[in-house]
C-alpha cells in the first residue's frame, strides 16, 4: 500500500522539500490523494491518441508516478481469477490468496524491484521472478526449476536506446531476407546472405528461387529474423510487451489491450471488481519513463590508480575477445524513440494500429555523452551484440541451468549481458547467483570458453584492472 503524507509537514521549506522529494522518491507517495484514499495510481492517461496531445515531460510524469506507485486492490491489482500468463488465462487453483512467490502476483510495484542503484535499476537475489512466459497453464506454486525459470532483476537504463537498435537491426535483417529472395527469384538459382546488421552476424540464410528460406545456419536469433532485447532470454520485442507482461504478472494490473474486451470479450478479464485498469496510454506513459532513463556512462572523478587500472582493464577485455560479443558500441542512427514500436504481436499496442509518440531522446537528459561515428551515427555503448549464445558446455554448466525452454530459444541460450552499468549492478547472471565479477566470468564456458580462460590465465594485476575497468561502468 502506498503510504500519503500530509501535505504540510512542520519543517522550514529547504529541509521540508528535500525530505519531501525522498519520501515521494522511496514511497511513490502521491501529493494530490486525498486523506484516506487508498488507490496508489492518482491518474489515468485514456487511450494511446490522448497521450499524443501531451508534452513529453507530462507523458514521462505519469509514467514515473505509474512506475513508482504500489498498487493497491483499489487500483485493480490482484487478478482472483486470471493467471499470470501472457495469453488471457482463466486461474485453477486457490484464488482467495492474492499474493504468490512464484506465479504472481508477487509484489506491489515495479520498484519493489527495479531500484538498485535507483528507481529503473536492477534488483538483489530475494527479488528474483520465476517465469513460465509463453505458457498458457500457468499455475504453479513451487520454485523447482521444473516448473520455472529463475531470472535476476536487471536494470533498464538506456533501454530506449536498446530497442531502437533492435529496431534498426530487424528492419536490416529483413531488407537482407527480401533482396536475396528476389535475387534468387531473378537468378533462378538458390542465393545466400551473411546476415550481417551493425557488424554483428547472425549466421546465414539461403532463399530457393521458390521462396523457401533455409534458416538452418541462422545464429542467436529467432527465425523470424526479429531482434528481441528484452529479458536475458532475448524473447522479448519491445518495452511494450514487457510493461504489459509484467503489470499484469507482478501486480494483476491488466493492460487494456491485451486483458479487455477486444481479446477476452470481458471488461475485468481477472474479477476482481476493477476495470480498464491500466489504458493504452498508461502504459505508453510507462514506456516512455523507461525509455528516456538516461544511458548507463564511466564512473567520473577516478583516481589516478583507478584511472590507469580501468584504461589498462579495457585495452585487456579488447585483448581477450570479450568485445567479440559485449561489443563496446553500437552505431544507432535515430535517437528518435516512436511508440508503440512496429514489431509487437497481437495483445500489444503496435505502430499499425495508432499514431506513435515521437520521443526525441536527444531533448532528454542523460543522452548527451554519447559519441557520434564518423558517418554521424549515435554510438550507443551497451557492451552487448544483441544476440543470443551459448555460454555453457560439459565442464563449466552455470549458464545451463534452465530446464524450460522459453518460446522456441534454446535452453542454454541466452543474450549477451549489456555490460553498461554492471559497476552498479550485482549480483550477476541471469539467475542473480554470481556475487562477484570474477565468478561471473570463470562461469563463462562454451562459445566464450578461450576468452575466459585468458582470464584465468592472466596475472593477478592485470585480472584486477579487467575489473576495475567493469566497475566504472556504472548508472549516473
Ligand atoms: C518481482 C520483481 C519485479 C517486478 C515487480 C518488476 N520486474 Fe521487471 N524485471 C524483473 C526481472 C527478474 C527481470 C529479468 C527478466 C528476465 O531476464 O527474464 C525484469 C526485466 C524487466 C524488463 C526487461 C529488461 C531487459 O533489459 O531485458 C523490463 C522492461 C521490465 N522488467 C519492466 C518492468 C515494469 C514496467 C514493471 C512494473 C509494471 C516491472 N518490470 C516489475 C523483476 C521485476
Ligand atoms: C561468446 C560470447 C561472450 C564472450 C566472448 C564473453 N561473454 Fe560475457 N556474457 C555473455 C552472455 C551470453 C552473458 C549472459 C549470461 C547469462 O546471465 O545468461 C554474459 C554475461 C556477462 C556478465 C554478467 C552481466 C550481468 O549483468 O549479469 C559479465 C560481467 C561478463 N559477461 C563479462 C565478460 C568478460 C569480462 C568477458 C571476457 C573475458 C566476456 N564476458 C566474454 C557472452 C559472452
Amino acid at each position: 500500500m502506498s503510504m500519503k503524507l500530509p501535505s504540510k509537514i512542520g519543517l522550514r521549506t529547504g529541509v521540508k522539500t528535500v525530505i519531501y522529494g525522498l519520501l515521494t522518491l522511496l514511497l511513490g507517495a502521491s501529493a494530490s490523494a486525498a486523506p484516506g484514499d487508498e488507490n496508489a495510481v492518482t491518474s489515468h492517461f485514456s487511450d494511446h491518441q490522448s497521450v499524443l496531445k501531451k508534452s513529453p515531460q507530462a507523458i514521462i510524469e505519469h509514467g514515473k508516478m505509474l512506475f513508482m506507485a504500489r498498487f493497491t486492490s483499489v487500483d485493480g491489482a490482484g487478478r482472483p481469477a486470471a493467471t499470470q500468463a501472457g495469453v488471457p488465462t482463466k486461474r485453477r487453483v486457490d484464488p482467495s490468496r492474492a499474493f504468490f512467490r512464484t506465479s504472481g502476483p508477487d509484489s506491489n510495484g515495479c520498484i519493489s524491484c527495479h531500484m538498485q542503484p535507483l528507481p529503473g535499476g536492477a534488483g538483489d537475489f530475494t527479488l528474483n521472478v520465476f517465469t513460465t512466459d509463453g505458457f498458457v497453464d500457468a499455475d504453479f506454486d513451487s520454485m523447482d526449476p521444473q516448473f520455472s525459470n529463475e531470472r535476476g532483476t536487471t536494470h533498464l537504463f538506456g533501454s530506449g536506446l536498446v530497442e531502437l537498435l533492435a529496431r534498426e537491426m530487424t528492419a536490416d535483417l529483413h531488407r537482407l531476407r527480401d533482396n536475396t529472395a528476389q535475387d534468387a527469384r531473378a537468378q533462378r538459382q538458390t542465393v545466400s546472405v551473411e546476415l550481417v546488421t551493425k557488424g554483428v552476424s547472425f549466421g546465414r540464410l539461403s532463399v530457393s528461387p521458390a521462396g523457401f528460406a533455409d534458416v538452418s545456419n541462422v545464429r542467436g536469433i529467432d527465425q523470424d529474423l526479429v531482434v528481441r532485447p528484452f529479458s536475458q532470454k532475448g524473447v522479448i520485442v519491445s518495452l511494450r510487451e514487457f510493461t504489459v507482461n509484467a503489470s499484469n504478472h507482478h501486480h494483476g494490473m491488466q493492460a487494456e489491450e491485451r486483458f479487455g474486451p477486444r481479446w477476452t470479450g470481458e471488461m475485468d478479464h481477472d474479477q476482481d471488481g476493477v476495470s480498464a485498469e491500466l489504458s493504452a496510454g498508461d502504459i505508453t506513459a510507462l514506456v516512455a519513463f523507461q525509455a528516456t532513463l538516461p544511458a548507463p556512462g564511466r564512473a567520473q572523478n577516478l583516481s589516478p590508480e583507478w584511472k590507469t587500472a580501468a584504461h589498462n582493464g579495457q585495452q585487456l577485455f579488447e585483448k581477450l575477445e570479450c568485445s567479440s560479443c559485449h561489443r563496446t558500441s553500437l552505431p544507432l542512427e535515430t535517437l528518435v524513440f516512436s511508440e508503440p514500436g512496429p514489431y509487437n504481436g497481437a495483445g500489444t499496442l503496435r505502430s499499425t494500429e495508432t499514431d506513435p509518440l515521437q520521443l526525441d531522446l536527444s531533448k532528454q537528459p542523460g543522452f548527451a555523452h554519447l559519441k557520434r561515428d564518423k558517418n554521424g551515427a549515435i554510438l550507443v555503448p551497451l557492451f552487448s551484440d544483441l544476440k543470443r549464445h551459448t555460454i555453457s558446455d560439459g565442464d563449466i554448466g552455470h549458464f545451463r541451468n534452465e530446464l524450460l525452454g522459453q518460446r522456441f530459444a534454446d535452453r542454454d541460450q541466452f543474450l549477451t549481458g549489456r555490460l553498461w552499468g554492471v559497476g552498479s549492478t550485482g549480483p550477476w547472471g541471469h539467475r542473480g547467483d554470481l556475487t562477484t565479477l570474477s565468478e561471473t566470468i570463470q562461469a563463462h564456458g562454451g562459445e566464450a570458453r578461450s576468452s575466459r580462460n585468458r582470464f584465468q590465465a592472466l596475472p593477478q594485476q592485470d585480472r584486477k584492472a579487467l575489473i576495475a575497468f567493469l566497475q566504472t561502468l556504472v548508472i549516473p
